[in-house]
């Protein structure tokens, strides 16, 4: 049998190899079954030194099989029936192969809650986002994001956004794909103190609290982008219309009906654009000692 006689050759070949490069003989049941692969996957073979779980591989003594598994019968019949592959054309299903990568990764911590997450929830594999035989081991985001996400390119590409453009922050930053407890996949116990982790000087204490912001800031803010200034929802005189009543002091909209001329000329103070923020400047708190509506 071929197969027989080569496997039986291969420490010897090894061998030589080994002594030729002065490497460790330590390593040699490692890579026998990568350099049968290497017979006819040349080029992979040879890159797949350079990958981060070829290095990995290395030194915890795992090779090919422990992702192409799950035995060496494709080194003797080299058919797609008899190999785990990734990917669209893989015969195997997403879950199976996703399964593989978890073998060794569900100890990985950021990767435990994988089974909760939205992603395997809508069978969206390891492979869509890591690209393992390639020597930059690091996700591109957002790219790779907006290959399924596609609203999301157009937010972040609004007047006011999150810089992700401008390579100040990742999608990453916020979320963690491989789920988490909190809705949404983020990356914190909850919406706000994900935005405290960063905009820290928002949390407070105040001695007079604004409530919807304590209870979430994502009642006047999208965190993506938005064409309304500062990442607000709305205008802001609508956005707080939603929640005020529009017969208070000043507090009418500013539209056809109702303009500059029109509201001066009913002796109200009449605003547009920034409007209630004027004189609400510190719309997330105020840390007077009086109770002064939020004012500066
Ligand atoms: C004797 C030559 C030979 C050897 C040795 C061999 N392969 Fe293959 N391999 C092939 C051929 C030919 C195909 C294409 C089969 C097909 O398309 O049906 C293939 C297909 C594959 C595929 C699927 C590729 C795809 O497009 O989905 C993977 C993965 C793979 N081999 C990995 C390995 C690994 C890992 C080893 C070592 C354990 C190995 N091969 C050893 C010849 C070989
Ligand atoms: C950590 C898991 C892992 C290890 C280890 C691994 N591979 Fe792969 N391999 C993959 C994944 C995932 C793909 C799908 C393409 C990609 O993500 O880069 C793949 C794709 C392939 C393909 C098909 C590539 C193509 O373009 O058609 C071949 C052939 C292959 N691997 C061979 C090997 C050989 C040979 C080794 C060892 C030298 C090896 N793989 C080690 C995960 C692995
Ligand atoms: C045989 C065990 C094993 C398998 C199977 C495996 N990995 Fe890994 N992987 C490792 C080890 C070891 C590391 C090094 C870091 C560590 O200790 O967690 C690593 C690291 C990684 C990293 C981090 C790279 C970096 O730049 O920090 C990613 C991403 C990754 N693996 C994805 C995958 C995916 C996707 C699969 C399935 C296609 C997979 N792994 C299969 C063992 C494995
Ligand atoms: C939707 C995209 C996406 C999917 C799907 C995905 N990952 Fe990741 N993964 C990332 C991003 C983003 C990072 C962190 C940034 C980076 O490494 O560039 C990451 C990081 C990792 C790391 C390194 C963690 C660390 O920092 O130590 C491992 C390991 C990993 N992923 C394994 C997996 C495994 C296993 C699966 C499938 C069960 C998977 N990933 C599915 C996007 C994804
Ligand atoms: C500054 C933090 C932050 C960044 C950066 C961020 N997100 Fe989000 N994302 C959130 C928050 C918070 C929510 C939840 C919004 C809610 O519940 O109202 C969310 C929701 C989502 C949702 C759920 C659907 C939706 O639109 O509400 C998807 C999908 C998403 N983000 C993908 C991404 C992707 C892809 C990127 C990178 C291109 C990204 N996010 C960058 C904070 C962020
Ligand atoms: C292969 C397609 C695909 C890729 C690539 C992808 N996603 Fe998703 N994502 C989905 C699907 C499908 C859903 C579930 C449907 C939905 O909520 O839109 C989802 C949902 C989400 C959610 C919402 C979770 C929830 O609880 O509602 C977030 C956040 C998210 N993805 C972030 C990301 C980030 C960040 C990346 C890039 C690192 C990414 N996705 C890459 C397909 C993808
Ligand atoms: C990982 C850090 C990070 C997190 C988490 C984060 N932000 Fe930001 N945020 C930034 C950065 C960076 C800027 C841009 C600041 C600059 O350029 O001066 C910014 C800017 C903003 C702006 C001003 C936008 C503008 O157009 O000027 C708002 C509003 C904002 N963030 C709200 C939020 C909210 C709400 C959350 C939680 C959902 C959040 N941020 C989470 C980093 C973060
Ligand atoms: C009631 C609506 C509302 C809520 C809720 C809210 N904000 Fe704001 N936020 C605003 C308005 C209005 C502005 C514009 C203020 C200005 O330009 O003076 C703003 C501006 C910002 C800015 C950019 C300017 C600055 O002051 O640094 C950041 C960052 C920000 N908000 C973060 C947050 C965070 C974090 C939360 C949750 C803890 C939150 N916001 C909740 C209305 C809100
Ligand atoms: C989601 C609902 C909501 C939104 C949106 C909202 N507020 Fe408020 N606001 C409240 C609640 C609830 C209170 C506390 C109850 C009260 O004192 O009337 C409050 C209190 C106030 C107060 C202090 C009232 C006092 O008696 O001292 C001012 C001023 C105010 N808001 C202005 C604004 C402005 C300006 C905006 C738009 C940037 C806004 N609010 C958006 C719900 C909201
Ligand atoms: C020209 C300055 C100015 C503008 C513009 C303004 N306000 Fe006020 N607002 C005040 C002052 C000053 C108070 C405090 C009145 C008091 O304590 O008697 C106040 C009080 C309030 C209160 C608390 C009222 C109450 O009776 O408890 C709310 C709510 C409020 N403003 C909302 C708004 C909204 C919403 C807008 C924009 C649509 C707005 N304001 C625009 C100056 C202004």
């Amino acid at each position: 049998m071929p197969l027989k006689e080569k496997n039986w050759l291969w420490p010897l070949r090894l061998g030589l190899l080994l002594v030729l490069f002065g490497g460790i003989l330590q390593a040699l049941p490692a890579q026998a079954a990568a350099i049968s692969c290497g017979e006819c996957h040349d080029q992979i073979t040879t890159d797949y030194g350079h990958t981060y779980h070829g290095r990995a591989g290395l030194a915890q003594g795992f090779d090919c099989l422990a992702c192409h598994g799950p035995d060496e019968r494709h080194l003797n019949d080299p058919s797609r029936e008899n190999i785990v592959s990734y990917g669209k054309n893989s015969i195997q299903t997403i879950t199976e192969q996703n399964q593989l990568c978890l073998e060794c990764h569900k100890s990985t911590p950021e990767v435990s809650l994988w089974e909760m997450s939205r992603h395997c929830h809508n069978d969206v594999a390891c492979v869509n986002c890591h690209k393992i035989h390639s020597r930059n081991s690091k996700v591109n985001e957002p790219a790779v994001c907006y290959t399924c996400h596609r609203d999301l390119r157009l937010a972040f590409n609004k007047i006011s956004h999150h810089p992700i453009v401008e390579g100040k922050i990742k999608c990453s930053d916020c979320h963690n794909s491989h789920g988490t407890l909190t809705p949404k996949m983020l990356t914190d116990d909850d919406l706000n103190q994900l935005c405290y982790r960063c905009h820290a000087e928002k949390r407070g204490p105040f001695a007079w609290e604004h409530p919807p912001v304590s209870e979430n800031c994502a009642i006047c803010h999208d965190p993506h982008g938005s064409r309304h200034e500062k990442l607000l929802k709305d205008k802001v005189a609508n956005l707080c219309q939603d929640c005020h009543n529009a017969d208070l002091h000043s507090s009418r909209a500013y539209d056809a009906g109702s303009g500059f001329a029109k509201a001066k000329r009913a002796g109200s103070i009449g605003f547009a654009g920034r409007s209630c923020l004027n004189c609400h400047g510190n719309i997330h708190g105020s840390t007077h000692f009086e109770k002064r509506a939020f004012t500066r």
